[in-house]
């Protein structure tokens, strides 16, 4: 009678419009990432022992199969460090503690790397996260560095950051919605050290964006060429979603946590609205799937024959619970953070002890060039690790 009771309750919140938030079990998700996370390192130390490669240090994907490891100017190689650093602030054991320092240690001399934009996944997931949890001054010193290396990619009459040197025959000054990520670590500088610098590069950045990557309903280009002479937009273009107009759906979730991230610093409305717009066209898009782990691009043709992008949900999902935090659609945030959280965590998870000990199933890196296309990658279990402990510390 009792069950009958709680089914017909839930059932009138249903239809009422008033959906149920699901529970996600933290802890269980973090026991898995701990045993997952020693098999990889076991991995890790086998390849390291047989291929004589000593500049390939950070777990990226599997390639066939096989644990493909990136070298420390690869853009993904900060996510690793980033995931044994949370694993750390979950668990409190030193031996995270130890891994987290020591992985780090092996990407820290990208703070000199003025060759791409990719600083802040590189430099601000690592040791931004390293700072964050034990104040070390070194790592201080580190983000520092980072921001003023990354600075150097801004160009005052464009107004933004400069994101790739490559693909020269296709863009002269090629900036990509990615980017907004990077600016985390710039707000954290002028943090640390008063210089205002960096929060205006930020900002400009962010303004920029606002203006010339987004369409009038809040989805994204990729890549926005700009004549670096005169901040002229040339070309708005894609490079790994499906065409010039349609929504990348990684794209749009950094779009969707920059925006939020980007207002936690500055508080200014327009980055709320931003990415509360940005929510807004990816919850709501019809090709949306029922458990809330986008297709790799929102427009993708072969709907619902096209390869998921966990990856792109972990993103999202992490954002919408900072978003929630600023937003009065709170509790719609949530409840879609929630289900999205619980998805990843029972349909995406992988089985323990395989994938070389990666979390996540089922991410695409770049499907037009198919490369890394239904694989695990770095940063969903990065951003996956970073989105449980948001929820957690909601304390609902
Ligand atoms: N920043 C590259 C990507 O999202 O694939």
């Amino acid at each position: 009678m009792k069950r009958l009771c709680t089914l017909a309750i839930a059932a009138a919140m249903f239809f009422a419009g008033t959906a149920v938030a699901q529970k996600v079990d933290v802890k269980k998700a973090f026991k898995h990432a701990d045993q997952q996370t020693l098999v990889m390192l076991k991995e890790i130390e086998k390849i390291k022992a047989t291929n004589g490669k000593p500049e390939l240090v950070s777990p990226r994907t599997l390639d066939n199969g096989n644990l493909r490891l990136v070298a420390s100017r690869d853009w993904t190689s900060g996510f690793f460090p980033g995931e044994l650093w949370l694993l750390y602030e979950y668990t409190g054991k030193k031996t995270w503690m130890d891994q987290a320092r020591a992985f780090t240690g092996l990407i820290e001399k990208e703070q000199l790397n003025g060759t791409t934009h990719d600083m802040g996944f590189k430099i601000f997931c690592s040791v931004g996260t390293g700072y964050r949890l034990t104040n070390d001054p070194h790592y201080r010193e580190v983000i520092i560095q980072s921001a003023k290396k990354l600075s150097t990619r801004f160009n005052p009459k464009t107004g933004v950051i400069r994101s790739w040197d490559h693909s020269t025959d296709k863009w002269v000054n090629p900036v990509i919605i990615d980017n907004m990520m990077n600016l985390e670590l710039l707000f954290e500088a002028t943090k640390l050290t008063g210089d205002s610098s960096f929060y205006k590069i930020a900002v400009s950045h962010a303004n920029t964006t606002i203006k010339n990557h987004f369409r009038p309903d809040y989805s994204s280009y990729h890549v926005i060429d700009y004549d670096p002479n005169t901040g002229a937009v040339m070309k708005k273009n894609t490079h790994q979603g499906y065409s010039y107009e349609s929504a990348w759906a990684r794209g749009q979730a950094w779009a969707l946590y920059g925006y939020a991230m980007c207002y936690r610093y500055t508080k200014d409305p327009a980055y709320l609205k931003q990415a509360e717009g940005v929510a807004g066209f990816v919850l709501n898009h019809p090709n949306m799937p029922e458990d809330l782990v986008p297709y790799w691009d929102f427009n993708a043709p072969g709907i619902p024959d096209e390869p998921r992008d966990a990856s792109a949900a972990a993103v999202i999902v992490s954002g919408l619970y900072e978003l929630s935090g600023y937003s009065a659609d709170k509790a719609l945030y949530l409840q879609k953070a929630d289900k999205m959280l619980n998805s990843l965590s029972t349909k995406y998870i992988s089985p323990v002890g395989q994938n070389k000990g990666f979390i996540l199933l089922q991410s695409t890196g770049s499907k037009p060039s198919n490369s890394e296309v239904n694989v695990p990658l770095s940063y969903a279990d990065y951003y996956y690790l970073e989105a449980l402990l948001r929820y957690k510390a909601l304390k609902r």
